[in-house]
């Protein structure tokens, strides 16, 4: 048969062992797909993406020459087997597992496999190979800020499509902040009615500029079951975010008595932090456990994201409720007083069987037992956490912030919030810092990506911030330490690029 073609080997992420074999399977109108009734929406999924792009029908039977096969026998769920040759394709795995093999047979096939519509006279050809794959990492994840600008949900859909292909799975949907509450709350309806609507939004922040347009949006708990339903059948687990007790002036615009002044406040339109932040009476406390219990009723994820991140300690200083708190509880200080509200977060959650994370200011005045930590100020709070027997997602900003700019030349550049962080940085990242223990590296589930979004106002623009980063993030949490190697990540990203471009993404070309 045919040599295969480049971008036959070009698979990002790069699997952990792979052996190229001399012949290779052709796709064509006689290609059956074989599975068992547990793979149905996995094959089922598969048809639909090959059928579309081959023309060819594709029928699912109980065996053809793409068999997809459930082995129990591999070590992680996540982990599948990958066999071609002449005789045609076989994948095999648990569910999740196997979907991951369909992803990579996608990549071994022409990018003009990711076409939605019949392409003539292409040659479908899988090369022949034999591939072993598991991820370093169970947390391969993306943040979307979605508060900063609201983003639609088919944005979304596609976005949980594409950390799919980059066989990334978890999306943290970060849905409540200062500038705008995104999720539908039916017990306190102001939530979205008054706090997902802003007058205006910054375009510059130095100087301060502003776009003069309102800015709006937020989703249906209907819009969520359906986003985390869509993800689950791709294997992406979606985390919520709910801010607390920072980042709280678009819910105290709702809501007046959860602030600390008693002052009317609007949902704010600069970026930065404000000083607005809850109180921490018992009510407060009441009216965000009623929040997570419908977040948890929408969202499965075993993970409540609970914020804590940059919450300006003014207010409680200067409230008499407060103070009063603090010494009701014995809290030596207003740190202590972050951390006694987040343990009450953390015990709510643990009571409902989940578990509460939290940006890494939660180990500022002593970390709640069971919290998770996502490390986002370099990665010290992940390397003490961790080695403390927590565990730890690492987000350092200085790595994976995607919100930073990706080339020195920022004139050329749409105007982001600062930094630089190249494709090569984020490519070179490793979630594994020489400081760790032994019983610290056993705590780091992984690295995640995050695209804050005070200036990429819309889809097309988190798509240049993200993408290829995202793809070197896909190598960094799923592919083995060893054998990294920048060339080859070079060389296989321009093929996946003609994938990407294929795929309607925006990505910032090379
Ligand atoms: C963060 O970037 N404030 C978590």
């Amino acid at each position: 048969m045919a040599a295969p073609s480049t971008s036959a080997s070009a698979l990002i992420p790069r699997p952990a062992l792979i052996r190229k074999a001399a012949d290779a399977y052709r796709i064509s109108d006689s290609t059956a797909i074989g599975a068992t009734r547990e793979l149905g929406g996995i094959a089922e999924k598969l048809r639909a993406e090959l059928s579309a792009s081959t023309g060819f029908a594709i029928p699912i039977r109980t065996s053809g020459e793409i068999e997809l096969v459930l082995d129990p026998s591999l070590r992680t769920p996540a982990a599948y087997t990958l066999d071609s040759s002449s005789r045609g394709v076989r994948i095999a795995g648990s569910a999740e597992g196997v979907f991951y093999g369909t992803r990579t047979l996608l990549q071994m096939l022409p990018p003009d496999v990711f076409r939605r519509a019949p392409v003539v006279g292409a040659d479908w050809i899988v090369p022949g190979a034999h591939i072993e794959d598991e991820p370093r990492f169970e947390w391969r994840g993306l943040l979307l800020d979605v508060c900063r600008h609201f983003m639609p949900k088919e944005f979304v859909l596609k976005l949980i499509d594409l950390m799919a292909l980059h066989k990334l799975n978890r999306l943290h949907l970060h849905l409540t902040d200062d500038q705008g509450w995104r999720i539908e709350i039916k017990k306190y309806p102001r939530l979205t009615e008054v706090g997902s609507k802003r007058p205006d939004s910054m375009l510059t922040y130095d100087p301060p500029t502003f776009t003069g347009e309102p800015h709006s949006g937020f989703y249906t708990q209907d819009d969520l079951r359906e986003i985390v339903a869509y993800a689950g059948e791709r294997f992406v687990c979606v985390v919520p975010e709910i801010e607390m007790p920072g980042h709280a002036q678009a819910a105290i615009a709702a809501y007046r008595k959860l602030g600390n002044t008693g002052e009317k406040l609007p949902v704010r339109t600069w970026w930065g932090i404000s000083d607005n932040v809850f109180n921490t009476e018992t009510s407060t406390l009441r009216f965000l456990q009623d929040v997570l219990d419908e977040v948890m009723e929408i969202f499965p994820s075993p993970f409540i994201h609970v914020g804590g991140d940059e919450c300006p300690k003014k207010q409680w200083k200067e409230s008499p409720r407060a103070q009063a708190r603090m010494r009701k509880e014995g809290l030596k200080d207003e740190e202590e007083l972050q951390s006694w509200f987040v343990r009450q977060m953390d015990s709510y959650l643990e009571s409902k069987g989940r578990r509460l994370i939290g940006w890494d200011e939660i180990l500022e005045g002593g970390l709640a037992p069971g919290a998770t930590v996502m490390s986002w100020r370099g990665e010290r709070g992940g390397i003490a956490a961790a080695n403390a027997g927590h565990d730890v997602v690492m987000c350092p900003s200085p790595y994976v912030y995607f919100d930073y700019y990706q080339s020195r030349n920022r004139a050329k550049e749409p105007h982001a919030i600062g930094g630089y962080i190249p494709l090569s940085k984020v490519y070179d990242y490793d979630p594994l810092p020489k400081a760790l223990s032994e019983t610290g590296k056993r705590h780091i589930l992984g690295a995640q990506g995050q695209l804050w979004t005070e200036y990429i106002p819309g889809p097309k623009h988190v798509e240049y911030m993200a993408f290829p980063r995202a793809c070197a993030l896909a190598e960094v949490v799923w592919s083995p330490a060893e054998g990294k190697d920048w060339r080859d990540f070079e060389r296989r990203l321009r093929p996946h690029l003609e994938r990407l471009a294929i795929l309607d993404v925006g990505f910032r070309p090379l």
